[in-house]
């Protein structure tokens, strides 16, 4: 039998292809990044051919580096960036619409339009989700509404849509010349489409916001066989067999399998996910419900998700829009250069705010300035913004479940910020733990790709494979950890009602 399993991580700002041996260690990695493209303030979309074409490239990439060929690949997972929107043509295999990403607010008219009839939660029981902008089923009516031609041949059946999971496997899987339309339990769940219940589609719902169900990919678990690469792949007859979303498949690298668990991603946002076993907990206090992972046949497992929108994108737009930084690991540094954030708290509510807030009308907002503050202290007030707002999720969860959680497991490229995961600890008042493969996400659809064709045998041999790398424990006085948690309780409110 082969030997490795690859994983391809369609993320939002680069597409990853990784190598995973047996242990879950990395044997290889490609990674290419994507046009960001951004047409009008509040608009974020990405090229679906760029993605494909570097998907492609970067599969070439993890497989030389390794000196690899497909006989040495058993299966191929896929994870991705949920709720971003590509919607193309069955027949050319071209997108009809750049990809609409998860950040886009453009469809905060759509989602008022909808709302009016019922307010931002009337789906919410049976999909888990508020109407928001950040979920894919309201990308969709745009394009179907913006895009001169696209209802006619999306009621003709020529249009598919698909998150980009289901972009990648389509190409992959042979594009016009049949490629499989399909999408996993857990990215089904972010459209706004899905019933937690059945794990279908809603033809109510679909009803309602006039999209037609031909569009749509089928519902799989996140563990099968979906199909095999085609002849023009390097992978060509390889099984693709694992797909979950990317904080999804981060949790499930994570080994957090059990009802109890959860984890927290540090990417250009952050996710908090908190395993509910089999039960659907339905929350009231700003968390989603979504589903966590469905292998095979076995039984769901859901979850709730405390989405932040905005953490290591607020870096990246400190480095590329102010340009007080030239790397983003360089904030750490000069984050260290004072001792605290100088009295300057900064919320950084780029796309309104997400979980546990959703208030699509909120803006940024850098609050308690005064001559004293320097850049340094800016950079303080960044990375403290990613702590506070996990701090927020994590109050919620606590409240959600009833038993507060006692560490946090963490992953995702701002992992490697000590200031920041210190602070972190400090905020929380609980341990902070990192695993020696931080690349979770990847891990995640390679396990869950593994399992389908049996290079792993279960749970209990993927949790084997986890081990700590690194723990911050908690070190600060609780009258100070209260203060500032009050002072950035204050500047949230500063942000709120500044859409008109
Ligand atoms: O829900 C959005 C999330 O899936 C994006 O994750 O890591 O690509 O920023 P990431």
């Amino acid at each position: 039998m082969a030997d490795y399993v690859l994983a391809i991580d369609q993320g939002t700002t680069s597409s990853r292809a990784i190598v995973f041996d047996k242990a879950g260690s990395i044997i290889s990695t490609g990674q290419l990044e994507h046009e960001q493209i951004f047409p009008q303030a509040g608009w974020v979309e990405h090229n679906p051919k760029e993605i494909w074409d570097n998907t492609r490239e970067v599969i070439g990439q993890a497989l030389s580096k390794a000196n690899l060929t497909r006989h040495d690949i058993a299966s191929v997972g896929i994870t991705n960036q949920r709720e971003t929107a590509v919607v193309w043509n069955k027949n050319t295999g071209e997108a009809v619409y750049n990809a609409i990403v998860w950040q886009d607010t453009r469809t905060q008219d759509i989602v008022d339009r909808l709302a009016a009839d019922g307010g931002t939660e009337r789906f919410k029981h049976k999909v888990g989700l508020p109407l928001a902008t950040y979920f894919s089923g309201t990308k969709i009516v745009w394009i179907l509404e913006n895009v001169p031609g696209a209802r006619e041949a999306a009621d003709a059946g020529e249009l598919l849509f698909g998150t980009t999971d289901s972009w990648v496997l389509w190409n992959l899987t042979g594009g016009v010349e049949g490629g499989v339309h399909a999408t996993d339990v857990t990215n089904a769940s972010r459209t706004l489409f899905m019933d937690l219940e059945t794990l279908q589609w809603d033809d109510e719902i679909l009803a309602i916001f006039g999209v037609p169900r031909s569009m749509l990919p089928e519902i799989k678990s996140s563990s099968e066989v979906y199909g095999h690469a085609d002849e023009h792949s390097l992978l060509r007859e390889t099984p693709i067999a694992g797909i979950l979303g990317d904080q999804q498949a981060a949790t499930f690298g994570q080994a957090a399998f059990a009802t109890g668990e959860a984890k927290n991603t540090y990417g250009t946002g952050n996710f908090l996910i908190f395993n509910t076993g089999e039960e659907i907990v339905h929350s009231k206090n700003g968390l989603l419900t979504t589903v966590g992972y469905k292998l095979g046949d076995a039984p769901v497992h859901y979850a709730l998700e405390g989405s932040i929108a905005v953490t290591g994108s607020l870096v990246q737009w400190m480095r590329d829009n102010l340009g007080i930084i030239e790397s983003a690991a360089d904030i750490e540094a000069l984050a260290n250069t004072v001792d605290d954030n100088g009295g300057a708290y900064f919320v950084p509510a780029f796309s309104g705010l997400f979980a546990p807030h959703w208030r699509a009308d909120a803006r940024g907002a850098l609050v308690g300035l005064t001559r004293y503050v320097n850049k340094g202290h800016i950079a303080r007030a960044a990375l403290e913004a990613i702590a506070f707002q996990t701090r927020e999720v994590i109050d919620a969860v606590n409240a959600d479940s009833g038993v507060p959680l006692t560490e946090l497991k963490v992953d995702g490229g701002a992992t490697a910020n000590n200031t920041l995961l210190q602070f972190q600890a400090d905020i929380l008042n609980v341990p902070v733990v990192r695993p020696v493969v931080a690349e979770t996400t990847a891990l995640g659809a390679a396990y869950a790709a593994g399992l389908a064709v049996g290079f792993w045998s279960d749970l209990d041999d993927l949790a084997k494979n986890w081990q700590e790398d690194k723990r911050w424990e908690p070190n600060m006085e609780s009258g100070e950890r209260d203060r500032l948690y009050r002072n950035w309780k204050k500047a949230v409110t500063k942000t709120l009602d500044w859409v008109d």
